[in-house]
């Protein structure tokens, strides 16, 4: 079969490395992709957001299925588009996608539908917001009600914190329209995990889980990024965690998005953080995470387009998920400066190191050729996963592996799996 996919970063590359695998699949493309990606799919010239274009393009190579790895498209109803055409396509459709759209939406639907999440007050008036935040308890989080690349979620110490950040978001609209609407919740502490589930509109079977580090710096400083690295899976989300998840938030969000009419298809991101009072819902997202796609697929062994068509066809409870009893770590190799100002354009060299290597990656985030060579093109530029027996042993692989490639303006978190140690 022939396969389309949308988006153009590490999430799209590891996406298009299992697609590749399956035995199903004689031919796959990749829009707009990357040059890491044209490794394995032919890359076309169409943008995420141009959806008849891509729908055309569809039709006319005969694509028997498209994959959509970014959050945009989606929101923006790229499925609904393809649907109406006949066109069969992996990704909720704009009525579901809006878990991830509309952070009011989500926290709406999780005080409904009684789903663990942060306490929370949300505002479409910048004056009622303030208000608020003279009677509340501080640290407190700010969160933009639409997509903002992950960087619209402001942690507040003070009031007078949190006031400015009412008007960055609202008033100075840091982030356009999204921040028409805020959310304000409650500041909660524990340990991160995401946990990627695949859905079918009924049933919903999560995957390994993963860790993101999403600040900048060593120690979780700096600002937030789209992701400094990962790992795979978390210890901290234990049998019980696990079981708690299963039976009071990811069972539960499906029954919820039913009820409203919304049946979910595709991939359920669920942030949740491990609180000691149990696991809550921090934030949905509608796709992979990026880069939590970098370390979870290469451990599936699960073929990914019999899961994928199980998902469209409803049947995804029918599908036995099998995961390797392994490990794995991705460390981002960024452009000095990411999240703020960088540069781009520098070549990248050693890429042909990971030819042939055994349970190596480079999956490419933000490259481009120039010229017959490749150079960088992004905040987040290669994302270098390595499996292992375990934590310890992928973790000291993808470190061995960051070494062989460089550009000149290379940085990278040297702590992405710290975390690690402290279990025992
Ligand atoms: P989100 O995009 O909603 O996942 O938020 C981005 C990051 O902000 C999360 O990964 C957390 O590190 C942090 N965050 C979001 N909401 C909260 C909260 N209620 N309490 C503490 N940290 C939060
Ligand atoms: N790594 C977090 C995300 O993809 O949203």
């Amino acid at each position: 079969m022939k396969v389309l996919i949308v988006g153009s970063g590490g999430r799209e590359h590891a996406i298009a490395f299992s697609v590749s695998k399956s035995r199903k699949v004689e031919k796959i493309y990749c829009a707009p992709g990357n040059a890491g990606i044209a490794g394995v799919a032919e890359c076309v010239d169409i943008k995420a957001m141009e959806f008849e274009k891509l729908a055309d393009f569809a039709c006319e190579k005969g694509i028997d299925l498209t994959i959509v790895g970014m959050d945009d498209p989606l929101v923006g109803g790229i499925v609904d588009v393809f649907e109406a055409k006949g066109l069969r396509i992996f990704g909720p459709r704009k009525n579901a996608a809006i878990i991830e759209g509309s952070k009011v939406f989500s926290k709406d639907l999780m005080k409904k539908y009684n789903i663990p999440t942060a306490a929370y007050e949300s505002f479409d008036d910048a004056g009622a917001a303030k208000k608020y935040l003279m009677t509340c308890n501080y640290p407190i989080v700010l969160k933009a009600d639409g997509l903002a690349l992950g960087k619209g979620v402001l942690i507040c110490n003070t009031k007078d914190e949190a006031l400015e950040g009412v008007k960055t978001l609202m008033q100075d609209k840091q982030f356009g329209n999204a921040g028409n609407s805020i959310v304000i919740e409650e500041f909660l502490v524990g340990r991160e995990v995401s946990v990627l589930c695949y859905c079918d509109g009924t049933h919903i079977k999560p995957m390994t889980s993963a860790q993101d580090h999403k600040r900048a710096k060593d120690n979780d400083e700096g600002l937030n990024t789209g992701g400094m690295g990962t790992f795979s899976p978390t210890p901290f989300y234990d049998t019980e965690a696990q079981a708690f998840c299963e039976k009071y938030v990811f069972q539960p969000t499906m029954d919820a998005m039913k009820k409203e009419g919304r049946d979910f298809v595709g991939i359920l991101f669920v942030g949740l953080i491990l609180t000691s009072d149990g696991p809550k819902v921090l934030e949905y997202n509608a796709r992979f995470g990026d880069p939590e796609a970098q370390v979870v697929l290469p451990r599936m062994k699960t073929d990914i387009i019999t899961v994928m068509d199980a998902c469209i066809d409803g049947k995804i409870d029918e599908i036995e998920l099998e995961f390797e009893d392994n490990a794995a770590v991705c460390v981002i190799l960024a452009s000095d400066g990411y999240p703020e100002s960088y540069e781009k354009g520098k070549p990248i060299t050693g890429l042909e190191s990971f030819d042939g290597k055994e349970g190596y990656y480079v999956f490419h985030s933000g490259t481009r050729f120039d010229n017959g060579s490749i150079v960088t093109n992004g905040g987040r530029v290669l994302g270098i996963t390595a499996k292992g027996v375990n934590l310890v042993e992928a973790r000291k692989n993808a470190y061995e592996a960051v070494n062989w490639v460089d550009f000149s303006n290379k940085y990278m978190r040297n702590d992405i799996g710290k975390a690690i140690d402290e279990c025992k």
